[in-house]
């Protein structure tokens, strides 16, 4: 298993003799919060968990534990190593020997299931109830100020802390992943097109997902940059734009009442195709991004069983995509002007700002708080000013980002000033 940090005392005779006591513990998760045993008499926080006994693997130890302390049942299949403490200090039983416990921490999912609690003497004593919070980094505080108090096992409360701060960080990552999955997923709960008979399922939309970034994540590539903006600069990926794109325009389709000549699903797809020509063109210099794009769309699509007609459409969007002056043609595609105004969304507002800062820092490593702010005034707000939007759907999105920067620029204006 992975190490993630020792703490060693190094307050013992190293000659002594090592007394061992390897424990396991839980991180379970579930409806986005996080099962913690709280000591009520101490006021921390720990996982659920405690020492292996004799002849018991550390998994076994993990599910005895965790129902013993929690009454919750974890579901064996589930459990996934995810890193172990070493733990070195002076035995308490013997001043002559040395106190090593190897804590090892795992992922786990538990069932439906509750049984009463069993708790050994210690925790009866520590008053130990098992709580679910919602971030873990939140209880960092609490268990500080236990130290800071004293009582309870201090090396405890603090390897719990930190703990705490480098799972967080994982079940973010994961959940962030999760939803976005999920987000994907459900793009099939609306067919209007079916392919050969059946509706798009979620494995395919995950699919062409995955195909997408097969071609763009291999090279960072920004032949095309903007006046004024160099993504490439820090790490801008076309394929997390493509994927954010893929959730403005289904915002947009959503909040659209009237659907008429939309097409769902070929929106959808040409949405997440829309910029795939990125490295192709980049690399040859031959020809627009969104010209590249239409070959490789179509390989895809012909290759999956998409009839010519509804594959040419789709690869009509990707390749005039790039062509915006064609946004206020009064007889404009709702479908190409959709994945116009969609493609338009991101990297404004809030990611805006955020990509605002990180390519003035990029720029110049020296960057002050008043270089950021006369960024946002010089070409954040003018480029959010000059809204291309032309649906009112589109013109509802931006505006909200609008609000978002203009507030925010005169919120910095006044934390920079006297
Ligand atoms: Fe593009
Ligand atoms: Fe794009």
């Amino acid at each position: 298993m992975r190490e993630l940090f020792t703490v060693d005392k190094k307050d013992y005779n190293p000659d002594g003799p090592v007394f061992r006591r390897p424990s396991a513990r839980a991180i379970i998760e579930r409806d986005g919060k996080v099962l913690v045993m709280h000591s009520r008499k101490y006021d921390y926080y720990k996982f659920p968990g405690g020492g292996i006994e004799q002849g018991e693997t550390p998994e076994q130890a993990l599910v005895r534990e965790v129902r013993e302390e929690s009454g919750y049942i974890v579901k064996p299949e589930t459990i996934e190593e995810y890193g172990s403490v070493l733990r070195r200090n002076i035995d308490d039983k013997n001043p002559d020997g040395i106190f090593e416990q190897q804590n090892y921490y795992y992922f786990c999912d538990i069932g439906e299931e509750r049984v009463p609690i069993v708790q050994e003497d210690y925790e009866i004593e520590e008053a130990f109830e098992p709580v679910w919070v919602e971030f873990l980094t939140s209880l960092t505080r609490c268990n500080r100020e236990a130290i800071r108090r004293g009582g309870g096992d201090a090396a405890l409360i603090e390897r719990e802390m930190r703990v705490f701060d480098m799972a967080d960080e994982v079940l973010r990552k994961r959940r962030f992943e999760r939803e976005e999955r999920e987000a994907i997923e459900a793009l099939a709960l609306i067919s209007t097109a079916p392919l050969n008979g059946r509706p798009l399922s979620g494995t395919d939309y995950l699919d062409m997902i995955e195909y997408v970034r097969s071609v763009l994540e291999p090279v960072q590539t920004e032949g095309e940059g903007g006046v004024g903006v160099h993504k490439l600069e820090f790490g801008y990926s076309r394929f997390e734009h493509s994927k954010r794109v893929l959730g403005w325009s289904k915002r947009l389709y959503d909040r659209t009442e009237d659907k008429t000549g939309l097409r769902y699903e070929d929106l959808m797809i040409a949405t997440i195709f829309h910029d795939v020509g990125r490295s192709e063109s980049a690399r040859t210099g031959l020809m627009s991004h969104a010209a590249a794009g239409v070959p490789i769309t179509r390989e895809y699509l012909l290759a999956h069983g998409f009839p010519e007609d509804r594959t040419e459409y789709i690869c009509g969007l990707v390749g005039a995509h790039s062509d915006k002056w064609r946004m206020t043609e009064p007889d404009i595609d709702r479908n190409l002007l959709m994945l116009m105004e969609a493609d338009y969304l991101d990297d404004m507002g809030a990611l805006g700002l955020v990509m605002d800062t990180l390519i003035v820092r990029a720029r110049n490593e020296k960057a002050t708080f008043y270089d950021c702010y006369n960024h946002f005034c010089r070409y954040t707000l003018p480029m959010q000013y000059d809204s291309p939007m032309v649906t009112p759907e589109g013109k509802f999105f931006w505006d909200e980002k609008t609000e978002i920067v203009q507030r925010f620029v005169d919120l910095i204006r006044r934390d920079i000033s006297v």
